[in-house]
């Protein structure tokens, strides 16, 4: 018997046999899905024009970072179930071959929920094996430990789960000694436990077809605790590695900084890591100081002097001479005027801050808003 609560070593022997390469044609024993249907709220006005796994995180969508990761693990063929904006992503990835994926869409006409958006893929599923992503963690978690666990018990659904400061925000999932997962608490304010459900589950594909078709369905207010009360097997897959939900302007800043500086792995990005970077067609002047996993997009101007810690800049950016940007978004061709203070913000595309505007603390400015000079101001000196 195997407890979860430790990391158990896994030896050549106990893994689950490698699934075969679908690009063969042969069926494999392993399918993943990935659920990116969510509006994404949280990320405002970010994702009023791109879905949330769209947004650029270290220079590639956020998406292609978990894609990696399960091709990583040996897994080519996945679904993504889809609902917001949906064309975005099969525009961009296509049927997946540059990643090395047989990729698959399903796109839900009002969007299901994340255990309605499990079951409209069903027809998709061939595989007794079914491993299911939340499509905005940024981890570092072995894939084919967390199916070893699943093999291991026998467990009619095995979970993803971490620990964290503060559970309120997450799946809260206490388990017993043997690593059984004996309640699910979906966002509460008295959590029992830090123990998190970390967003992966692995499903065997014939529970997934007792998930009610055809309405929207949440999996973890209703699926999960409905299985629980049956008695149903559901095992806990604890680990200690990065985990992060990207789902927040902090954590999504955080997050990016993480990819940037080497502390969040990601197979998309090789070892290119380092204090801030840099992409192509990207103009930086003398003087600018870059630190603390700050990205430059393509094509973005940073002018002399500025100083950016911690900065997202999305390509075709403009930050001028003298301003200040730090742990905050700067969207798609926004401009952030000279010796402005840009800190904790969200800036939507297209908006232009003007010379010596402070924005602090949660502050999110919509797309295309222009601010004048000095139009908004923490301190009184002007
Ligand atoms: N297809 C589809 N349809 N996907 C959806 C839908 C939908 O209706 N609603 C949400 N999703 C996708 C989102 O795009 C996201 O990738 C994932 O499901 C989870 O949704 P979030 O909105 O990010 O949920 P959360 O962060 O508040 O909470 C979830 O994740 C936590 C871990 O990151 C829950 O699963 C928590 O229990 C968990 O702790
Ligand atoms: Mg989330």
């Amino acid at each position: 018997m195997v407890t979860t609560r430790k990391v158990t070593p896994v030896t050549s022997e106990d893994r689950v046999d490698e699934p075969r390469d679908d690009q063969s044609g042969a069926s494999p024993s392993v399918q993943a899905v990935v659920l990116v249907g969510g509006k994404g709220t949280r990320l405002r006005p970010l994702t009023l024009s791109a879905p949330k796994p769209m947004l650029p995180t270290a220079g590639v969508p956020f998406l292609t970072h978990l894609l990696s990761r399960i091709r990583e693990a040996g897994i080519t063929d996945v679904i993504l179930g889809t609902s917001f904006q949906a064309h975005v992503f099969s525009e961009y990835y296509g049927d997946g071959s540059k990643l090395g994926l047989r990729l698959r869409y399903v796109t839900e006409t009002e969007p299901l929920g994340t255990g309605g958006g499990i079951r409209n893929v069903l027809d998709e599923l061939t595989a007794d094996t079914i491993l299911v992503f939340n499509g905005d963690v940024l981890g570092g978690t072995d894939v084919r430990e967390v199916l070893n666990t699943h093999e291991e018990s026998g467990a009619d659904v095995t979970m993803h789960l971490v620990r964290v400061s503060d559970p309120r925000a997450f799946g809260c999932v206490p388990t017993d000694e043997t690593g059984r997962v004996t309640a699910f608490l979906e966002k509460t304010q008295d959590p029992p436990t830090d123990q998190i459900n970390a967003g992966t589950y692995v499903f065997r594909r014939s529970v997934i077809e007792e998930i009610p078709a055809g309405r929207p369905v949440s999996v973890e207010r209703e699926v999960f605790p409905k299985f629980l009360s049956e008695g149903r097997h559901v095992h806990g897959h604890v680990d200690h590695a990065y985990w992060r939900d990207m789902g927040t302007p902090d954590d999504f800043v955080h997050g990016s900084a993480d990819l940037v500086r080497g502390i969040a792995p990601s197979p998309a990005l090789g070892d290119r890591h380092g204090e801030s970077l840099v992409h192509e067609g990207a103009g930086v002047a003398p003087g600018a100081v870059l630190i603390g996993g700050t990205v430059v997009g393509r094509g973005a101007e940073i002018g002399p002097r500025a100083r950016l810690d911690g900065a997202v800049i999305f390509d075709g950016a403009v930050i001028e001479a003298g301003a200040v940007v730090e742990r905050s978004i700067v969207g798609f061709g926004a401009r952030v005027g000279p010796r402005a203070l840009i800190r904790d913000t969200v800036i939507g595309d297209g908006a232009d801050i003007g010379a010596r505007c402070e924005l602090l603390r949660g502050a999110r400015v919509w797309p295309g808003v222009q601010l004048p000079d000095n139009g908004i101001r923490f301190s009184t000196d002007v």
